[in-house]
């Protein structure tokens, strides 16, 4: 058998959920980093698995209408991101476009639905949560996210998407790293920003020596960063000075008067103004606040909850992390709601029956309304058990899986609601990424 060319000239038939290209080569698929539907490109073959080809894009002819020149002089090798060859319209739209085929998979006709607009406002700078890959070569250090198609490092000396501190710490870490005696046994860092501060996690395989705590001392205050030391998991990360525990960060909600904390190693939004475009589009859609009883599952440290408290609702939130629900009780605390939001640890995906708002005695259909905010994998097993035991009236599902979104869209139509709006919100600009929400009503 003839070994497969490595370079080919190919015409893009789609665009993948995933950002590529997809095209075909002896009737065998090959999807293709930096090209649209329409365009004629030659595709250098980078990697084979199992049948399937993955190939950099050269445009050659017949440049795509939504084409732009990107903004990234990284893309497409980075794979931080995916999208910045596509107008930002078009990206919405290409958004759009796969719940719509999510949808028409589990059988919900997609154009009979009430469509929101989609909604995108930022579109670089946004990013302030980040996992970086560090990877010794010679007597250099490579930070930056994984190469697209491989686990190498990309060689960059800043990025568009992370917020502009995050980016300006690249070039640093990447001149601190080399002189470190371990340079070779730090795997990952990791980024966390608040509205104040800014979090860096080293992971290290090996122990730091003095001089080594010295130069990390040194970037710290240089920086002005909290840097955090992580030999093992997560309940391992001391401070550089002082070994102490990582202390919080916090990100405002100004429009609800709140100021909410959150560990670095804790799961938040990652971009800042979308999310505040999100809070207040699902405190829309839970209106009438006063008086309302609702659950938030997945509520992490309470950046549904507590808005929905705040603006008079009787909320209680459950969460796998025993650590979010600390720190969503004591954002509760702090922010004087703690008579109207509560919390517990529940792991979701194995809860049969969601439990009582307020008192033991209540039944659980006490809650009118629902908050369902999972992670990838979607609400879990469980929820048609949860629809049918209640007598909710309404859903706010936002989902960052198109997928499992559909999945259970079509368990909560079956349990007899109806969709009153349904839309994509980007919090992901330039990515393959896409949150969705929808909204049911009983
Ligand atoms: C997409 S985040 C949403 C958090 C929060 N609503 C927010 O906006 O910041 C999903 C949350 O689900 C939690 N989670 C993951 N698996 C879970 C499970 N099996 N049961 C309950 N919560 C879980 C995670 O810890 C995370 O906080």
């Amino acid at each position: 058998m003839s070994k497969q060319p490595t370079e080919v000239e190919l015409l893009v038939t789609e665009l993948g959920e995933d950002g590529l290209g997809h095209s075909e080569l002896n009737e065998r698929p090959v999807w293709v980093r930096n090209a649209l539907p329409g365009e004629t490109v030659k595709a250098r073959i980078l990697k084979r698995r199992r049948g399937i080809r993955f190939a950099d894009g050269e445009w050659l002819a017949d440049a795509h209408p939504d084409r732009q020149p990107s903004a990234c002089e990284y893309f497409p090798r980075c794979g931080g991101c995916s999208l910045h060859h596509l107008s930002y319209a078009a990206q919405l739209r290409h958004k759009e476009a796969g719940l719509h085929k999510q949808l028409a998979r589990v059988g919900i006709e997609p154009d009979s639905l009430p469509w929101r607009k989609p909604v995108g406002e930022v579109r670089l700078g946004y990013r302030r949560k980040a996992r970086l890959g560090v990877r010794a070569l010679g007597d250099r250090v490579l930070v930056g996210f994984r190469e697209s198609f491989s686990s190498r490092v990309a060689q960059i000396s800043h990025c568009q998407t992370l917020t502009p501190e995050l980016s300006r710490l690249l070039v640093p870490l990447q001149q601190l790293l080399p002189q470190l005696s371990i340079a070779d046994a730090v795997p990952q860092i990791e980024f966390a920003q608040g509205d104040l501060d800014i979090c860096v996690m080293l992971r290290h395989l090996k122990p730091l020596s003095d001089a080594d705590l010295g130069l990390l001392q040194d970037f710290a205050r240089q920086q002005r960063v909290e840097l955090l030391l992580q030999s093992k998991g997560y309940d391992s990360l001391a401070n550089v000075f002082n070994q102490a525990p990582p202390q919080h960060l916090t990100y405002q909600l100004q429009d609800y008067g709140l100021t909410l904390g959150f560990f670095p190693d804790q799961f938040i939004q990652v971009n800042t103004r979308m999310n505040r475009e999100l809070v207040s589009t699902v405190m829309g859609y839970l209106h009438p606040l006063p008086g309302l009883k609702l659950l938030d599952l997945f509520c992490g440290v309470g950046n549904f909850s507590l808005p929905a408290a705040r603006l008079g609702a009787q909320v209680y939130g459950l969460e796998f992390s025993d650590a979010a629900v600390a720190m969503a009780e004591v954002n509760a605390a702090r922010n004087r709601l703690g008579g109207k939001a509560r919390f517990g640890v529940a792991d979701l995906y194995s809860t049969e029956s969601l439990p009582n708002v307020s008192s033991q005695s209540e039944a659980s259909s006490a809650y009118d309304a629902l908050l369902l905010d999972p992670p990838r994998s979607g609400a879990g097993p469980h929820l048609a058990n949860w629809l049918a035991q209640t007598k909710l009236s309404r859903i706010v599902y936002v989902s960052c899986n198109p997928a499992t979104f559909a999945d259970d869209a079509k368990i909560i139509l079956d349990a007899g609601f109806s969709f009153q709006e349904v839309g994509v919100y980007d919090l992901f600009p330039q990515t393959a990424h896409v949150e969705t929400i929808g909204v049911f009503q009983r």
